[in-house]
């Protein structure tokens, strides 16, 4: 920024230099004179000072190319830089700030936000060129001739003083652009998501009107900005103009004694007033620009308080993990879950039921550390979970979500996740593992197949196992399920059963179940009712204790099959 100042400080002293020769010359050959001057208490002859004004041309050419050169890299650094912040700041932040952030934002914040910040940049640059462009002009100016430069000061402060209105309606108007262009980024990015659902429902006009509204929304407020900001140089420029008309006004009045002082100062001064006319449309656009700028700074600021884990123990082992009079509220008003003690031991299969909304995915998350308890704590083998470290955390347990989620590439990258450690043994393992091995084999080239978008032409159960394969992968001491099984069929739910019944006594496993069938497997089962645990216990005893089990198997004509 320093150098990008000096040069254009210095190749605006230069232009002013060039115009007073120019004129100098024009004057004397208006005034058949030989010599040029006095320019700086020197004269000199009319052939040396185009010679100089050449020479000055090309020197402030090259200054004005490298403040280009300095402004272009200042963008592309800020934006590389702003791009950066913003998006590790998400990824280190917590689950529930993260799961809580409206779809499609960050998108916009890291593409039109940041697009934003980098044109702020660029304005700046101009901004700063220009206001030391019109100093060095002003400056040439006072040598020349002191009194009308100071008019002219004035005349400009007050210009400026005048338009503060206008730039404060656009700061305003652009901060609601903003807002609405969030909206319309967070409805595209969720209605695309419903491509399906649109298609079967015939809702397709409904939801392009939606996007219309939206749309208009977005460019209502953009429109009102875009008006206000090109108006403010025609504004500028009449005023400006009107100031230069009350000048000359005021020269006729007062008279003038010398031509080439007067030819001179009007030259510098219209000069000037482009450089003004500069200022004033940098002013329009950062004012535009500032609401957005506002945002990804805030933004920022809150993920970064809401940064995850800090912790640095190490405990000895990931089981026993322990819940300690654990309660969880998402809001204050209303418990999730009531104080809730409980202990998974090394190797225990345990399964978690309850009806829809009672709590049991809200268990999986504290149980993994992706949410903090209201009230309580989680140990780890002794160590609260929030004191743990959170590499060694994540590289020990795996989670399965009800819905397995692939990610556009080859069967083995969505097997290994990231995780630089997994080399092919390992996923080939998993693969075994997880019972998918054959159909993956059959796959044109094995493993290494590409699955397209979003692993598309894979089955439900397919997608499924995968998701376990990815999760056993890391070899996890604890693995936790989200109803893993609810939307397959029997025979793939029979095929990942395989793979749990296999864990079992290794891995310690947390599977919240939906059909029942899945259970027979489990060492103890969890009952959870609204938000409380109602028994916790052995199939065989909860069968004899549990109403809510029993039932549980009658809907789903299941007989209890005891297994001691
Ligand atoms: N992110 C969230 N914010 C606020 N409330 C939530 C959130 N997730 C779940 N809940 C509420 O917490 C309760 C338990 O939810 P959940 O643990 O998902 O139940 P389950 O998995 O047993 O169906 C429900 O009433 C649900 O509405
Ligand atoms: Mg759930």
């Amino acid at each position: 920024m320093a150098l990008l100042a000096a040069v254009s400080f210095f190749g605006a002293l230069l232009e002013a230099f060039f115009l007073v020769t120019v004129t100098g010359v024009a004057m004397a050959l208006v005034g058949e004179r030989p010599a040029v001057g006095p320019i700086l208490g020197q004269t000199v002859a009319l052939g040396h000072a185009l010679l100089i004004a050449a020479i000055v041309l090309i020197v402030r050419l090259i200054l004005n190319m490298a403040g280009v050169r300095t402004s272009a890299d200042l963008a592309a650094n800020v934006t590389t830089d702003q791009r950066f912040v913003l998006s590790h700041a998400y990824l280190e932040t917590d689950w529930p700030t993260q799961q809580a952030e409206p779809a499609g934002r960050l998108q916009e914040l890291l593409t039109t936000f940041v697009l934003r910040v980098n044109n702020t940049v660029v304005t700046l640059t101009q901004a700063v060129t220009a206001l030391l462009s019109l100093l060095a002009f002003l400056g040439a100016g006072l040598l020349v001739d002191p009194g009308s430069t100071l008019g002219v000061l004035v005349a400009l402060t007050l210009v400026g003083a005048i338009l503060a209105p206008l730039r404060q309606r656009i700061r305003r108007h652009a901060a609601a652009s903003a807002g609405a262009g969030v909206n319309f980024a967070n409805a595209v990015s969720e209605l695309g998501s419903f491509g399906l659902e649109m298609h079967t429902f015939g809702v397709e006009r409904q939801i392009s009107d939606r996007i219309d509204e939206l749309t208009h929304q977005a460019t209502g407020t953009q429109r009102r900005v875009l008006i206000l900001t090109q108006s403010l140089p025609p504004v500028y420029i009449s005023l400006a103009y009107a100031a230069v008309l009350g000048g000359v006004g005021v020269l006729t009045l007062v008279g003038v004694d010398s031509l080439t002082v007067i030819g001179t100062v009007m030259l510098l001064m219209l000069r000037s007033l482009s450089y003004g006319q500069q200022l004033a449309t940098a002013s329009g656009s950062l004012a535009a620009n500032a609401p957005f700028i506002d945002q990804i700074r805030t933004t920022v600021e809150r993920y970064e308080s809401h940064a995850a884990g800090a912790g640095h123990r190490i405990p000895g082992a990931v089981t026993p993990l322990e819940a300690l009079e654990v309660e969880f509220a998402y809001t204050p008003e209303r418990v999730t879950l009531f104080t809730a003690t409980f202990q998974i031991q090394p190797g225990e299969v345990v399964g978690v039921i309850g009806p829809s909304g009672a709590g049991k995915s809200t268990v999986a998350q504290l149980l993994l550390g992706l949410r903090q308890p209201t009230r309580g704590k989680v140990r780890v083998d002794g160590v609260d979970l929030r004191d743990v470290d959170k590499r060694w955390w994540s590289s020990r347990v795996a989670f399965v979500p009800q819905e397995a989620r692939l990610l556009t590439g080859t069967v083995a990258e969505n097997v290994r996740f990231f995780r630089n450690g997994i080399d092919d043994l390992m996923i080939v393992d998993a693969l075994t593992q997880a019972n998918i091995l054959q159909d993956v084999e059959a796959l044109p080239s094995s493993f290494n197949t590409h699955l397209g978008q979003l692993g598309a032409h894979l089955s439900g159960g397919q997608r499924q196992r995968l998701s376990i394969a990815r999760a056993l992968a890391g070899k996890p001491e604890l693995l936790v399920l989200d109803e893993p099984t609810s939307a397959l069929d029997g025979a793939s739910e029979s095929l990942i059963r395989d793979t749990l019944e296999a864990l079992k006594g290794q891995v310690a496993v947390v599977i919240i179940a939906h059909r029942m069938s899945t259970l027979d497997m489990c060492d103890r089962i969890m009952v959870l009712e609204a938000g409380r645990i109602t028994a916790f216990d052995s199939p065989a005893n909860l069968h004899r204790d549990s109403a809510f089990y029993r039932n549980a198997l009658a809907v789903a004509g299941i007989s209890m099959t005891s297994k001691d």
